[in-house]
């Protein structure tokens, strides 16, 4: 049982199944798993895998933003550790801490009423010792009040996730081109195109399912090789630059905004232009205030 955010009303169950359509007309919309779930759960997320619908996941990092892509219907919030990029300019994942992750997944939190939110788990705060994972972890849902956390690795975390599991914090996996490995890896470049990293990423992918993982994220695979593994899998997969084949897609929300300007992967699709939106109004702004144009007498008392 769950709290109903904003209010004392107790969510008795979560209304994840499929009724087929009594009356003609109706909108399939309404029929679909995500539209009907009032509040998205990792459940709800293996029935959209099982009923073949596709899942719609965005990063977020702070309240302004993640209210209004949850109140659009998204399913998976992600607080990325991409806000150590985004948010506050470094150059990589690397220098973002537990605090920062736990402070910005809060600002997420008190926005979201309906989706899940996942929190990554940043470096240094699981890497070879799984009793410091679940206390990582467990401080990020106590303090942040997030759903479920993601952390990035293959066999070599299996025990982190085992334990993490252990106190009940749903884990997302997360393959491929794991940005906090960068300074192994060398570049951002795709991942497994060669056989033997794909038959490992297979095996990876088979290990974190078996640990218990509820969904695996890939990054940056070929997309014949996403396809291969989102089939062999019972829990849903998510890709970004993994091709159309994954159970859903993840994109960082100021790179499909087009708030980040000089970031233009392959698999980037921009939604909006909100780099030039912005740079129109404050030139604008800048403009009135330099004529003396604002505040005009109905914008004054
Ligand atoms: O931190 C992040 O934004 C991510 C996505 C790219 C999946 O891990």
């Amino acid at each position: 049982m769950l709290w109903q955010k904003n209010s004392s009303q107790r969510i008795e169950s979560f209304d994840v199944g499929l009724k087929s359509p009594t009356v003609l007309g109706v909108s399939p919309v309404s029929f679909l798993v995500s539209s009907r779930a009032k509040k998205v759960t990792t459940h709800v997320l293996q029935e959209m895998k099982r009923t073949g619908e596709k899942i719609a996941m965005l990063t977020a990092y702070d309240y302004s933003l993640a209210r209004l892509v949850d109140g659009a219907g998204i399913d998976v919030i992600l607080v990325g550790d991409s806000a150590s990029n985004v948010m506050a300019g470094n150059d990589t994942t690397v220098p973002i801490t537990l605090d920062h992750m736990i402070y910005h997944a809060q600002c997420v939190v008190n926005a979201v009423d309906r989706a899940l939110v996942v929190v990554d788990m940043p470096f240094g705060s699981y890497q070879g010792d799984s009793k410091l994972a679940l206390k990582s972890a467990i401080r990020i849902m106590k303090e942040s009040g997030g759903h479920a956390v993601k952390i990035e690795g293959g066999k070599e975390i299996v025990d982190s996730i085992k334990r993490i599991l252990t106190a009940g914090i749903p884990v997302m996996g997360h393959l491929g081109l794991t940005p906090q490995s960068i300074y192994k890896f060398g570049t951002y470049s795709v991942r497994a195109k060669e056989e033997e990293e794909a038959e490992r990423l297979l095996e990876d992918a088979r290990a974190l399912q078996d640990a218990g993982c509820f969904s695996i994220v890939f990054e940056k695979i070929p997309a014949d090789l996403a396809k291969r593994v989102s089939e062999s899998l019972d829990i849903p997969t998510i890709g970004i630059g993994a091709g159309a084949d994954c159970d859903g897609q993840v994109l960082v929300l100021h790179d499909m905004l087009g708030i980040t300007k000089d970031f233009s992967p392959r698999f980037l699709r921009r939604y909006a232009d909100l780099g030039e939106a912005v740079d129109g109004a404050v030139r604008g702004y800048i403009d009135d205030v330099r004529k003396g144009d604002f505040p005009s007498d109905q914008e004054s008392y």
